[in-house]
């Protein structure tokens, strides 16, 4: 008799209706990006963890798994999140966990700090090209660690970690956060040069600094860690997640392109003043807040150039949304991709939806159309899909979105928040 081999089930849709304007308040979460890095930063020390503000998304349940193959016990209540690691962890990241997702490299740093050696599986590429660790290694290896590869995992030992000054090639959030939880346990001084600056980063350090740490110019180029030697140095600690500025970025271009008024609750403008002045130029009306973030689209946009660059520049994250709205601006926008040479992919799902977009290597010229075609599309990543569903808001007739497990990745039920201040968006 054949085998049965049950059929994988179907990834959700999201269909949307475009031509809705927007009104209302909607409601931004905790950081993904910063939410991962504190759930790895409770491997530092054993204890008792409460994060709260902590985003409902498919790779906070990945990260609980890869806590819980470590020893860990995770909880979820609302939105907050119990963690308890006890006083002997295994310092292994599975292949399993890993491929799922590449945030999970920053587990590197604190398990070799707490147990002297880490096996994390190596991420690999994904949908926006190479993801190298090489930084995160060089770095590690200034601290004294040693590394050997074999069967697909990194292998990393030190049994004591030496403080040391670190150079950064480029201010990369990752190995910016690795070097932090590695050194924060190692002999003597550290100081990272060139690190990332971004919100994500000063949240992990307030945390660490609560556990114990010692650290200071967080958010700066340089960061001073002195280490606190000994098993009982740190501590466990509460904390609540910084709120996710891509997210909030999602919902200003989502007005932006669907027209209207709206609130982003919870939305720092302090953490976004790039991408708010952009929108300005393009002619909406932004300024913050008592709750957050206002913006006012009084008429079609208008077309401005945007470059990428590490915070406080324009994020890379944010600059799919930013080619969805030159779509069907006035006139022509140039974008210029300076930190993921991949990250054009989606372009061609927005060519279907009717856009006018040529791209050069980390260049897309885009002429703006006045209205985009509603057609069905596919997420290639998280920012991606996302900027295809606002896309959708924008367009004639109905959008579906395939593959929108990638969208959930990162958005706490996107679909439910734009209905909530109008948008014609659900799931099939
Ligand atoms: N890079 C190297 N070598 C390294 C590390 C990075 O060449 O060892 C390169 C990367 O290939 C890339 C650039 O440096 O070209 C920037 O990478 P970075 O390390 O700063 O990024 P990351 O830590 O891998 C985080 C976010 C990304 C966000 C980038 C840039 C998380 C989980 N991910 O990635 O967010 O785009 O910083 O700001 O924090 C997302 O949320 O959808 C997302 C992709």
């Amino acid at each position: 008799m054949a085998e049965e081999h049950p059929l994988p089930e179907a990834s959700p849709q999201l269909v949307v209706r475009g031509g809705a304007r927007l009104e209302g308040t909607i409601r931004v979460g905790g950081a993904k990006n910063s939410a991962l890095k504190l759930m790895a930063a409770t491997l530092l020390a054993e204890g008792s963890y409460r994060l709260r503000n902590v985003p409902r998304i498919t790779d906070v349940e990945l990260m609980s798994d890869l806590l819980r193959a470590t020893g860990c016990a995770v909880e979820r209540d609302g939105d907050q999140l119990t963690i308890v690691v006890p006083s002997v962890i295994e310092p292994v990241a599975p292949y399993e966990i890993v491929e799922q997702f590449r945030a999970s490299i920053v587990v590197l740093g604190p398990m070799l700090a707490r147990c002297g050696e880490a096996r994390v599986a190596l991420p690999g590429g994904d949908d926006f090209g190479p993801r190298p660790i090489d930084m995160h290694v060089r770095g590690l290896t200034e601290l004294g660690a040693e590394f050997d590869t074999a069967h697909g995992y990194i292998h990393a030992r030190c049994p004591n970690l030496l403080g040391a000054r670190v150079l950064l090639e480029f201010p990369s959030v990752g190995a910016t956060e690795n070097l932090l939880m590695a050194s924060v346990r190692a002999k003597g001084t550290t100081t990272i040069d060139n690190a990332a600056r971004e919100p994500e980063i000063i949240d992990l350090c307030e945390m660490l600094n609560k556990m114990g740490a010692q650290i200071s110019g967080a958010g700066s180029s340089t960061i001073t860690i002195e280490g606190v030697d000994g098993a009982d140095a740190l501590h466990c600690a509460d904390h609540s997640v910084v709120s996710d500025r891509i997210e909030a970025a999602t919902y200003l271009a989502a007005v932006a392109i669907a027209g209207g008024e709206i609130i982003v609750e919870g939305a720092r403008h302090d953490h976004m003043v790039m991408l708010c002045q952009k929108l300005g130029d393009m002619g909406m009306r932004i300024s913050p807040d008592a709750h957050g973030i206002w913006a006012l689209v009084p008429r079609r946009l208008r077309s401005v150039d945007c470059s990428t660059l590490p915070y406080p520049g324009l994020a890379t994250d944010f600059k799919p949304f930013l080619v969805s709205l030159l779509a069907t601006a006035e006139g022509v926008g140039i974008v210029t991709e300076n930190l993921f040479s991949g990250r054009f992919r989606y372009i061609d799902e927005l060519r279907r939806m009717g856009a006018d977009i040529r791209t050069d290597s980390h260049h897309a010229v885009v002429r703006g159309v006045e209205r985009l075609s509603g057609a069905p599309v596919r997420a290639h990543d998280i920012r991606a899909g996302a900027a295809l569903l606002i896309a959708g808001l924008g367009a004639e007739g109905t959008t579906v979105v395939a593959d929108a497990h990638h969208i959930a990745r990162g958005y706490d039920d996107i679909a439910a928040k734009l209905r909530g201040v109008g948008a014609d968006v659900g799931t099939s």
